[in-house]
């Protein structure tokens, strides 16, 4: 299994059957990811929230390659107006997508389609957690604030062995919430996200890495640089 952050919340998870799933490809307006959108190659693409810097490229890269649309309902209606195939679910349920199940759950932070000449509601922004072919599980929190059913929920029931969390402050938990987070949800490993796009979100990782030491260092932290590679 390979992770590839393309910097903000955009990365690229490449399953060990070499299934590519893109999530929130924001590739050519994202000022940290320097690999060009049409070298972006997909099978599923999964979209958390109608924002800009989350739709991203998404229906260009699914124009071009043929991967499945995933995201919730009001997305999905937008993204089928455009002619394009979709899978549209909505918070709690889970779908089969190729070979990986996708589950759609809670986020909290706003979700309007906000790159159109009209804002269009995008219903609710929401998380996913990823069941690879192999049973390992990871979870992209999208953007969101902190709240309690990320440990009575996502933890305790979903258990992801891999977080990605938004530590960026701002729009999004920062380093602090970030911690917290980890710790609640308690996966074996968390890769931050959704910081260093932009100055107003601009952090030190080794903030959240000293907050996640001190409050539960038994989870491992993985700091990628924009186009960096986790593989295990
Ligand atoms: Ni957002
Ligand atoms: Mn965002």
């Amino acid at each position: 299994m390979q992770i590839k952050w393309f910097g903000h919340s955009a990365f690229e998870i490449i399953s060990d059957e070499r299934l590519k799933i893109l999530i929130d490809p924001f590739i050519s307006n994202n000022p940290s990811c320097t690999i060009p959108v049409e070298e972006i190659e997909a099978d599923i693409i999964l979209i958390t929230h109608g924002h800009a810097d989350h739709f991203g490229d998404a229906m260009e890269i699914a124009n071009r390659t043929g991967a499945t649309l995933v995201g919730n309902h009001e997305i999905t209606l937008f993204l089928s107006k455009q002619g394009f195939e979709t899978v549209g679910m909505n918070i709690g349920g889970s779908v089969q997508v190729q070979n990986i199940k996708v589950t759609m759950l809670d986020a909290k932070h706003s979700a309007d389609i906000d790159f159109t000449e009209e804002v269009i509601s995008g219903g609710s922004a929401a998380s996913f957690l990823l069941t690879l072919e192999n049973g390992e599980k990871i979870f992209h929190a999208g953007d969101t604030a902190l709240f309690g059913d990320m440990e009575t929920i996502i933890g305790n029931i979903y258990k992801p062995d891999i977080a990605l969390l938004p530590i960026g402050d701002k729009f999004t938990m920062g380093p602090f919430e970030g911690a917290i987070a980890a710790k609640w949800i308690s996966p074996k490993k968390v890769i931050p996200m959704h910081y260093n796009t932009f100055p107003v979100i601009e952090q030190n990782t080794t903030i959240f890495s000293n907050f996640i030491a001190q409050m539960t260092p038994n989870i491992e932290v993985i700091i990628l640089n924009p186009g960096e590679t986790y593989s295990e």
